[in-house]
């Protein structure tokens, strides 16, 4: 519809340019829109007001002229003049249900795979090694993951990066401190409690000298490729990632081993990058310590603020690798767009390592480079969301509250559902609840973790859609062997639902373009309102039905579900047929 309505201004205006006052770079920027409220009918141009200063004209009066010579057209029914000059089009019930049929029969559901695709990084989750992953992962984690499927889904090359904190001088005090725990207690250990482990192992480097000594000649054995260092190594990254994939798993995130590209995986780059940014005069030495000067990045006292890219012992940083990242993913991957899923407060750090990338060219004007920040997480006090102790909540923990919370709630309903399914119910609603939550935000905004609001099966929240799903399920029972037919739009709850329905498509590409997920779950949420509306208005299955009517309102909530199923899908949330 958009196209043609554009076709049609563009012929307009073609008619109305005698005088080529209108250059073609003008008639580039004709846009149309859907409207937000239908009174303004369904779509909208601001063209008028565009033209009114290289015209030196009234827009209201250029909207006149474009309207009385745009060429009727089927698929409308009425073009008007609103506000200051926009032209409002509505478009024919009838080519709106041809519009519909046609989504209906299409696998995808009207969305196009985009025509130039990308190859994109997308960097997410990136937990740390010999630590738990805490609730707050949950961000980068399910956020990033839903942002990768819609890129694949619109035909993107999507590489997962999965950059974990896999490296440091920490490695040398938990290898020392794996030794000592293997040797105390046999092969086989189990490391299912990170936190003490860490906290252990710290306390061994802290107090006991000759523990210290070991850590430290461990992390330079490590660096320098030691079998036995890096073995050990090597077991704490398992150990780690292992447990990690079952939160992965039983969260249905898309990372596997393979998408594990973790800071260790540059390290044989970093003295060569620090080379080169010496040689090409980007870096300088001070103190022993190399460090980049950057006049964009001031200290208090207006002084360019350095950042130190090796340490005077010789050390890497954060920054150094985060660098040498880039590097790979351009060089290499031949990455066109790279998005970081990084809490807001790594925004200046990332903006540092893009800036040395640039001047050393280790990146270039056609990488898009894009911070996707996160807020924090907060209790419902509005204070950082913790344990009543005052510690870390475990991701573990929550999703283990979740599922017993969900399953408490379902027990006080009678349901005809075999105990599998009862799981499996369980299962896709705690974790629908859980991730939802955080998607549904604008994820720039800190966020507060509520268990009430997120498992209600009113508001905007996975129960919700997903019953909606269910209960669309439940018609086609009902309907045994009556089938969808041919779409007719007769009355204004059937309309609002199909434009509804007909917007899909540019929900998905939103998110793919901003990284924003909450775009298509506020699409799912009134889509959803917009159905219920329509149940209650416009009886599907009633006796005083007749036949016709009665298919064709199948096939609208025969759309429905699938424009539901395949949208959570994209956010990574399940649906089932009977909850
Ligand atoms: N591991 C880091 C953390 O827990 C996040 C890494 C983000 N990605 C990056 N390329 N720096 O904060």
């Amino acid at each position: 519809m958009k196209q043609i309505i554009e076709k049609l201004i563009r012929e307009s205006i073609s008619s109305i340019n005698k005088d080529n006052s209108i250059t073609p770079e003008l008639l580039n920027n004709i846009r149309v829109d859907r409207t937000k409220d239908r009174a303004h009918g369904d779509f909208a141009s601001n063209i008028a007001m565009m033209l009114a200063k290289p015209l030196k004209k009234n827009p209201r009066q250029i909207a006149q002229d474009i309207i009385d010579n745009i060429p009727s057209d089927p698929h409308i029914s009425k073009i008007e003049i609103a506000g200051p000059g926009f032209i409002n089009f509505f478009a024919n019930k009838a080519s709106i249900a041809d519009a519909l049929e046609e989504m209906n029969n299409d696998a995808r559901l009207g969305v196009k795979k985009i025509s130039n695709p990308d190859t994109i990084v997308v960097d997410y989750s990136a937990p740390n090694v010999a630590k738990e992953m805490a609730v707050h992962h949950i961000r980068s984690t399910v956020i990033g993951d839903a942002v990768v499927r819609v890129l694949e889904f619109l035909g993107n090359n999507v590489i997962r990066a999965n950059h974990i904190g896999d490296w440091g001088t920490q490695f040398g005090m938990l290898i020392a401190y794996l030794e000592k725990k293997e040797n105390e207690s046999g092969a086989g250990m189990d490391l299912s409690d990170f936190e003490a482990f860490y906290r252990e192992a710290k306390e061994c480097y802290d107090t006991d000298e000759e523990f210290a000594v070991k850590a430290r000649s461990y992390v330079v054995q490590l660096q320098g490729g030691d079998e036995y260092c890096r073995k050990m190594w090597k077991k704490l990254v398992t150990m780690t990632m292992v447990q990690n994939q079952k939160l992965y798993d039983r969260l249905d995130v898309t990372l596997s081993d393979k998408d594990i590209m973790g800071e260790s995986l540059y390290n044989d780059m970093l003295p060569g990058v620090v080379e080169d940014l010496l040689n090409k005069g980007i870096a300088q030495e001070d103190q022993g310590a190399i460090v980049v000067y950057l006049p964009q990045f001031k200290n208090k006292e207006g002084k360019p603020l350095g950042n130190i890219i090796r340490k005077n012992d010789g050390g890497y940083l954060y920054t150094t690798t985060d660098i040498a990242c880039i590097k790979y993913r351009v060089e290499k991957l031949k990455a066109t767009r790279i998005l970081y899923f990084t809490d807001s407060r790594q925004q200046q750090h990332l903006e540092t390592v893009w800036a040395i990338c640039e001047k050393a060219g280790y990146t270039n004007s056609k990488v898009s480079l894009e911070h996707c920040p996160f807020g924090m997480m907060l209790g419902k006090d509005g204070k950082p969301f913790k344990t009543r102790s005052g510690g870390t909540v475990k991701l573990r923990d929550v999703l283990d509250e979740a599922e017993a919370r969900v399953k408490t709630l379902l027990a006080d309903r009678n349901s005809t559902l075999s105990e599998a399914d009862k799981k499996t119910v369980t299962h896709n609603i705690a974790m629908g609840a859980v991730k939802y939550a955080d998607l549904c935000k604008n994820r720039t905004t800190d966020y507060i973790f509520d268990w009430d609001q997120m498992l209600s099966f009113e508001g905007n929240t996975a129960p919700y859609l997903q019953y909606a799903y269910s209960r669309i399920r439940a018609i086609f029972r009902k309907a045994e062997d009556i089938k969808p037919g041919k779409i007719i739009i007769s009355c204004e709850a059937e309309e609002e639902l199909a434009n509804k329905l007909l917007a899909f498509s540019e929900a998905v590409y939103s998110v793919g373009n901003k990284a924003l997920p909450n775009l298509l779950c506020n699409y799912l949420f009134e889509l959803s309102n917009l159905f219920m509306h329509f149940y209650e208005a416009c009886p599907v299955l009633k006796d005083t039905v007749d036949m016709e009517t009665k298919q064709s309102r199948l096939a609208l909530c025969e759309v429905t579900a699938k424009v539901l199923k395949q949208g959570l899908g994209l956010l990574g949330i399940n649906v089932m047929e009977q909850m």
